[in-house]
């Protein structure tokens, strides 16, 4: 396997398998002079957490950041931050007649064939939503560095689960609300209603998807490098290789598609001598750039395939049809835990494009 890297400046690799001895991150790039801790990573690490309530997977795992390099004395040396999480509640025997059996849905059955059968299997191995934890600690760190430099700060938070859509909100309500309940919904009422949905799907055997907004505020103009860097390529890259992930969109997006252009573009206005636009359609990017105007994106997530329910498949060696009834602890919805994830993701890629374009110093004072 390869590609298990991203970004220029703020490099990081993702390593580790679900069910393997440990899950880890490496970043080679973040500046020197930043006060950090493992809570500082930790805090993020359990709003991700699995078993946390009924809504998410039963599995039981700490995920106890430990830092191993590229800290000292309380700050970042600007070496390489490596970072391990060991897994504690395997149960891989859950996973056995998946080898042969491919779940529908997940990646069970194009796995076998790429790697011919050598992929670690067990839990979904690198195909696992664990390994998103990964991704939650390059992401803190990435967060706290946009936060503490430029003072740019993201917040992701559940708006749809199923065909349960949140009602309009305003960014301050949002900020306080996220995590005030199990779905990481401001709208405290839509968030009992998308509870009440994931349940039902649980009972019955089954899983629900979802969609995660994203709101970066604060961004300076002019990041990102067109044409294959832009903003949104380097954003869509990064939020499509969560597991799960099926659709991003940024600002109006596929609605927009369907407005004219007198509707849909943003009238520049000045507001206290700064140049604005009356409305966000573009999300805050044109051309590939920030624009200054909050970063909007949304998240499409699948129904996890993992499901309780009798399914049909094929055994891989007979090719005769076969049925199946998946085993192990799975999420009857990913979307609850994923909202750190999608902010990790979006800092991760803001801060690598903030540090290609100097607005982030090597040295932090
Ligand atoms: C936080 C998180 C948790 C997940 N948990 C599960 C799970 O319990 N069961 C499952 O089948 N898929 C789960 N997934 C999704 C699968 O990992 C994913 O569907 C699978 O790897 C196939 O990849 P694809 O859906 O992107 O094609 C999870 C994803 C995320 C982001």
């Amino acid at each position: 396997m390869s590609s298990n890297s991203i970004g220029q400046r703020y490099a990081f690799t993702s390593f580790g398998e679900s069910h393997g001895k440990c899950i880890g991150s490496v970043i080679d790039g973040c500046p020197a002079g930043l006060e950090l801790e493992e809570k500082d990573i930790q805090k993020m690490l359990d709003l991700r957490r699995p078993g946390q309530s009924i809504i998410t997977t039963q599995r039981k795992e700490e995920d106890k950041v430990e830092i191993i390099s590229g800290v000292f004395r309380g700050y970042t040396t600007g070496a390489p931050i490596t970072m391990v999480i060991w897994n504690q509640d395997q149960r891989s025997h859950d996973y056995e007649n998946l080898t042969l059996r491919p779940r529908p849905g997940h990646s069970d059955y194009p796995a076998h064939v790429k790697y011919d059968g050598f992929n670690d299997y067990r839990g979904g191995g690198r195909f696992s939503g664990r390994l998103t934890a990964t991704f939650v600690m390059a992401g803190a760190i990435a967060k706290k560095l946009l936060s503490q430099t430029i003072r740019v700060d993201t917040y992701s938070y559940t708006c749809q689960v199923g065909k349960i859509k949140m009602n309009s909100h305003d960014i301050p309500k949002a900020e306080n609300s996220i995590y005030s309940n199990e779905v990481r919904c401001p709208d405290t009422k839509m968030a009992e209603k998308m509870r009440a949905v994931i349940l039902a799907a649980k009972r019955s055997g089954d899983s629900v998807g979802g969609v995660i907004e994203s709101i970066t505020t604060n961004l300076p103009v002019g990041l990102g490098e067109p044409i294959f860097g832009s903003l949104e390529s380097d954003l869509s890259k990064a939020l499509f290789s969560i597991p799960a992930v099926k659709g991003v969109e940024f600002g109006s997006g596929f609605y927009g598609s369907t407005l004219y252009g007198s509707q849909n573009n943003d009238e520049f206005i000045t507001k206290n001598g700064k140049i604005v636009t009356r409305t966000n359609n573009a999300g805050g990017i044109l051309g590939g750039l920030s624009t200054g105007m909050p970063l909007v994106l949304r998240v499409a997530f699948k129904p996890a395939s993992s499901i309780a329910k009798k399914q049909r498949t094929v055994d891989i060696k007979t090719k005769r049809p076969v049925s199946l009834i998946v085993q192990g602890r799975h999420d009857p919805c990913v979307v609850p835990r994923a909202p750190p994830v999608v902010d990790s993701l979006v800092s991760i890629v803001l801060v690598d494009h903030a540090l290609r374009a100097g607005f982030i110093p090597p040295v932090i004072r």
